[in-house]
């Protein structure tokens, strides 16, 4: 009888801590779905094309501020960061407390599964 009982809380346990443990996969396909509906009415994925914001085409591994014909603010070129997977995610989550006076008037994504998929996607863009 203990036994059973034992082996029922361990079965229930085992179950509760596999539903906890956050599925951290990056997606490139939600990745992408997730750039199109948020960072698309300002940035194109394709070199060269400047929209609101710089093209973010090669971004992953780029220092801040080096699209030559795009005209950004004095807080982005004094940032002085590298677009590496771990500064973007800082950056996404709340680009004016990173860079404060950022022209990207873009409140972040909040959710870390979303900016892992968006970053997987953007190291697709090269
Ligand atoms: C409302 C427009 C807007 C949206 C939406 C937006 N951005 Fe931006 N983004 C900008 C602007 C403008 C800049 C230039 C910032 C500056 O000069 O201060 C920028 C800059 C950046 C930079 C720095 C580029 C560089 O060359 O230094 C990255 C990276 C970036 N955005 C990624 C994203 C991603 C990813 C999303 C979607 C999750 C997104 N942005 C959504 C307008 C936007």
């Amino acid at each position: 009888m203990l036994s059973r009982i034992l082996t029922a809380i361990f079965v229930v346990t085992f179950i509760m801590l596999t539903a906890l443990t956050p599925v951290q996969a990056q997606d490139v396909a939600t990745g992408q779905r997730i750039f199109r509906s948020n960072c698309s009415i300002c940035h194109s994925p394709r070199p060269g094309r400047n929209i609101v914001g710089p093209s973010l085409f090669g971004v992953i591994g780029r220092h801040s501020g080096r699209i030559p014909d795009f005209q950004y603010s004095a807080a982005n070129l004094r940032s002085n960061l590298t677009w590496d997977p771990a500064t973007l995610d800082r950056y996404l989550s709340n680009p004016q407390q990173v860079v404060p006076g950022t022209l990207m008037t873009f409140p972040g994504l909040k959710n870390s599964q979303q900016r892992a998929d968006v970053i997987a996607y953007l190291e697709t863009l090269r």
